[in-house]
């Protein structure tokens, strides 16, 4: 079957709406019917400072959090980056056939070193985006299940592997990018017109999955709309309310014109109770799993242990290659 690869920084504490509805959400449905690999982006984490205890205990934490999504170890190799040395050894790789002026263009970058001032901003995060070329090329993935944010890395992973391929001969499977366009982007509640994200979102603006549910239904409640009265998916005109109908949309499985039917007539103020309470149902029992997660580490680390062994398999193999092709002599 086709192969997936996604990953997910694990510095965050809590994931986001926007990290599960945008991937996670996708994952859990990819691992049916594809031969799935998911990572926990712990070298990419690193790109900006971070304490160690807490780098240790996230990394617990998001993986705790991507099986309590529903990402059965069964059906999917899920593992730590850093476990996989493969990752490094192919961005060196990639690092040396990537332009200067092509890494300086990735717009996260941009965005990341502005905010840090060019002088903190470090040489790894600037070649980040190559990085993340390597773990998607190591896997051979056709697919790579991602939100919208991280389009410009996928571009960059398919002029890469076209680039390798065309001077060194048939290496790497040329990637496609999963992008669902409903989920494509989840806005901040506060702020409609920019997604939903721990940098750039207000407290309010932010739904944490671990999250009080209370804190949950109350930020949903108290939700930026506009000063229309009529429930209408519109992107344009009314951000607001259209990125409560793709939520809701996503969590319940109802369609967005039947939840403009159902709504109308009705104010927002109809639409934002029933999407707390939604909200509230889904987080509760996902805080519960997660936690059972936290408090097994040993299950937890052979989880892991299991996902890292398989990925090395693959890994190791898309490495020799590739440093065959580039005329590596082999250690004999
Ligand atoms: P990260 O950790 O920032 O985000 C994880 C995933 O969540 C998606 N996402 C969103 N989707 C919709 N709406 C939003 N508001 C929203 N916010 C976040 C992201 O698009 C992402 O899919 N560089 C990656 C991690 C990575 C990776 C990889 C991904 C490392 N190596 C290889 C794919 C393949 C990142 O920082 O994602």
């Amino acid at each position: 079957s086709p192969r997936v690869l996604s990953g997910i920084q694990p510095t965050a504490g809590s994931f986001h709406l926007g990290n599960y509805l945008g991937a996670v959400r996708q994952w859990v449905a990819l691992q049916e019917t594809h031969d799935a690999f998911y990572m926990l982006a712990d070298l990419h984490a690193i790109t900006v400072m971070q304490d160690p205890a807490e780098l240790r205990a996230n990394t617990r934490l998001a993986t705790a959090q991507l099986l309590a999504a529903g990402l059965d170890p069964e059906r999917c190799t899920l593992f730590i980056q850093s476990h996989v040395p493969e990752h490094a050894q192919l961005a060196w790789v990639m690092n040396c056939l990537t332009g200067f002026g092509e890494a300086s263009r990735m717009t996260q970058f941009k965005d990341k070193s502005a905010r840090q001032g060019a002088d903190r901003a470090s040489v790894g995060l600037f070649t980040y985006p190559v990085l993340q070329v390597a773990d998607i090329l190591l896997y051979q993935a056709h697919e790579v299940p991602v939100g919208e944010d991280q389009r410009q890395h996928i571009e960059l992973t398919r002029d890469l592997a076209d680039r390798f391929n065309g001077r060194f001969g048939p290496t790497f499977t040329v990637p496609k990018p999963y992008i669902l366009k409903e989920t494509a982007k989840i806005y901040d509640l506060q702020d409609p017109t920019i997604k939903m994200s721990k940098s750039a979102s207000t407290p309010k603006g932010l739904i944490n999955l671990l999250d009080d549910p209370k804190v949950t239904a109350k930020k949903v409640k108290s939700a930026v709309t506009d000063t229309d009265t009529v429930i209408r998916y519109d992107v344009e005109n009314k951000p607001g309310v259209s990125n409560l109908l793709t939520v809701h949309s996503t969590l319940t499985g109802a369609g967005i014109a039947e939840l403009e039917e159902r709504y109308a007539g009705k104010g927002y103020g109809a639409l934002k109770t029933d999407l707390a309470e939604i909200m509230v149902e889904f987080a509760t029992p996902f805080r519960e799993r997660t936690q059972q997660y936290l408090d097994d580490p040993e299950t937890l680390d052979s989880i892991l242990a299991k996902g890292a062994e398989k990925a090395r398999a693959v890994a190791a193999e898309t490495l020799a290659l590739a440093y065959d092709r580039v005329g590596f002599l082999p250690a004999k």
